[in-house]
């Protein structure tokens, strides 16, 4: 996948909170997306933050959530009135194909696009039902819920299978994406690589973001 093709999307998790808005305009230059990490204690263990931190943030970069929320669908208001690029929510918390079509449209209605989101161990057959009907797949390459944790190297297999599959389809990684384990996920397909520990603890944020989109 050549460099010019892969969005990079910072995941704020990794920022210093307490200097948010520097935070992201030390990447807002070069980077495409903006990763916003939602978490609620119960889908994933930890918990985060939600439209609130948004209010009080500028940024030019298309804001991009990921819902790792059990019933996503009653979250999505919030955040569509502060009108974000891009929603994603978890396969694993909507299970049955007419609810994740319903929430797809529910996005995409309120001016954003939408995502489906497979952790590690969820196989790519879980989201066969809607594969051809969402703008985005995250595939996670670390169990949700913190940053800085290690690359889980097995989904790779998932990243190719549905690169060779759909063509066209976004498909973005997110967990563990680093100088070492960004160029396994564009060789597999990925074109679209969230990472968090990685950029923010880069003295040079701008050629952080470059090693990863390949340049
Ligand atoms: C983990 C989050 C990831 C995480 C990425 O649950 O969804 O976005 O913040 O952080 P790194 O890049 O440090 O793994």
């Amino acid at each position: 996948m050549s460099s010019e093709n892969i969005l990079i999307a910072p995941s704020i998790l990794s920022a210093d909170l307490s200097r948010l808005q520097e935070e992201i305009a030390s990447v807002e230059k070069d980077a495409d997306w903006l990763q916003v990490d939602v978490m609620d204690g119960h889908f994933v263990p930890n918990l985060s933050f939600g439209a609130p931190l948004l209010k009080g943030i500028q940024t030019k970069l298309p804001l991009d959530i990921h819902l790792m929320v059990e019933n996503p669908e009653d979250r999505i208001e919030e955040f569509l009135a502060l009108h974000v690029h891009h929603i994603s929510f978890h396969a694993e918390a909507i299970p049955d194909t007419a609810s994740r079509l319903a929430l797809f449209q529910a996005i995409r209605d309120g001016g954003a696009t939408a995502g489906i989101a497979i952790n590690p161990e969820t196989p790519l057959e879980a989201v066969s039902d809607v594969i051809d009907k969402t703008d985005l797949l995250l595939i996670m390459s670390v169990h949700p819920g913190f940053g800085g944790q290690g690359f889980i190297e097995d989904v790779l297999s998932k990243v190719r299978s549905a690169r060779s599959a759909h063509p066209f389809l976004m498909i973005q990684m997110d967990g563990g994406v680093d100088e070492k384990t960004a160029p396994l996920c564009r060789e597999a397909g990925a074109n679209n690589l969230v990472s968090g520990s990685y950029i923010f603890s880069s003295k040079d944020r701008a050629k952080a973001i470059r090693t990863l989109r390949g340049e």
